[in-house]
């Protein structure tokens, strides 16, 4: 049987919820659902403030609203991250500029990103690539120190802290993703986490589409109006359902992925030792969700092979971000692959190991044999 790289998650209690909210008729979103997940979601962050959205694309644009860029700001971000990080930031008019990331983590490069800035940054945004924290020290003191907004796109974040700090709760806006691919999922779905009080009344109004609608229902105004930009950001009452029992089977979904993801660690420890690949590094103060598993070949060639090799024998192990400066759209942006030289290297080699909850020991042990049948053949 062949082991597959993502099974989605079930806890087996999302059809009640979803049978409630046939029951209730109730179904365009922004109903008792909604408000349910978002307050977990708030007591699981300590965030202050939950926007649930369709998808962690949505809470992206959502925030990129909110900063007020104009055409000719630039943003920084890693160029090792999803397509919407950029496309969300890019879609206010402003330009994105691509930074390194350091191989170690997969995650953005502070020093490099202190580098390209210019008087037109506006904005910088930490990718927590797998699931493991970026520098947000650094992040939030180079921001500070130049009048920087930030974004966190925590996308693959839910229940990972850094410092004692869950992730999305640094700074004033976060983003997270309810992907089917994501620990925790209904099917599509995101949330923006605002942990800026300020920030919130217009975050919800753009949440709104635009409208008051929310203080309304708070009794705050007695009909509803256009009041700013905004869009049809969050999902249907469905979807809410489905990832509010998801959201109560946290701690058992993290704390499997996390011995999936330890069980790799040490099974492959004996390969790192001996120089034929790198694992990933976990720095001091930062809680992993065992989101992603990685490994790093000491060649593009070789990765390419593995996993030609690997899904030959039905294990299914995943290249993951051709870095956003080295795609088509990069191109047209101006960006040649050999502008990010350690970007494009480690996401050449790098390959992402089958890591769901449903994976048994006996399948990790697998993959770890397959691995080092590979690179000791
Ligand atoms: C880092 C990152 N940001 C944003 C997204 C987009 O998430 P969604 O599919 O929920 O829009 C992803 C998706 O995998 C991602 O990995």
């Amino acid at each position: 049987m062949a082991i597959r790289f993502n099974e989605p998650f079930l806890t087996g209690h999302e059809r009640a919820n979803l049978d409630a909210v046939l029951a209730s008729g109730q179904f365009a979103g922004n109903g008792p659902f909604t408000k349910r997940a978002q307050a977990q979601l708030q007591v699981r962050t300590g965030a202050p403030h939950a926007l649930l959205t369709h998808s962690c694309t949505g809470a992206l644009e959502l925030a990129a609203m909110l900063l007020d860029l104009q055409p000719g700001d630039e943003v920084l971000m890693p160029s090792f991250t999803f397509v919407s990080t950029a496309t969300a930031f890019m879609r206010t008019g402003a330009t994105v500029r691509f930074c390194e990331i350091d191989p170690a983590t997969m995650t953005l490069d502070v020093a490099d990103a202190a580098r390209r800035l210019t008087p037109r940054t506006k904005a910088i945004v930490p990718v927590h690539y797998a699931g493991v924290g970026a520098d947000m020290a650094g992040v939030l003191a180079l921001a500070r120190a130049h009048g920087l907004a930030v974004v966190e796109d925590a996308a693959q974040g839910l229940d990972a802290a850094r410092d004692g700090r869950s992730l999305g709760t640094f700074a004033p806006l976060a983003a997270l993703s309810f992907h089917e691919t994501k620990n925790i999922h209904c099917g599509l779905g995101g949330a923006l986490l605002v942990n800026d009080d300020a920030l919130f009344d217009r975050a919800e109004d753009m949440w709104e589409r635009g409208t008051d609608r929310s203080k309304m229902f708070k009794g705050l105004v007695d009909k509803y109006s256009w009041v700013s930009p905004g869009s049809s950001f969050y999902p249907s009452e469905l979807q809410a359902a489905f990832l509010s029992a998801q959201l109560e089977a946290v701690d058992v979904n993290s704390a499997r992925r996390k011995a999936i993801w330890a069980r790799y660690a040490e099974g492959l420890a004996h390969l790192g030792q001996a120089g034929l690949l790198a694992l990933p590094q976990v720095p001091d103060g930062v809680r992993g969700n065992g989101h992603a598993f990685f490994v790093l070949l000491p060649t593009g060639q070789q990765a390419d092979a593995m996993r030609e090799a690997l899904c030959a024998q039905a294990v299914q192990v995943t290249i993951h971000y051709v870095p956003l400066h080295t795609s088509k759209m990069g191109a047209q942006l101006g960006y040649a692959p050999d502008d990010l030289p350690v970007t494009r290297s480690a996401a050449e080699r790098l390959l992402r190991l089958p890591l769901h909850f449903g994976l048994t020991d006996r399948d990790v042990d697998q993959v770890v044999a397959a691995v080092d049948g590979f690179l000791r053949r």
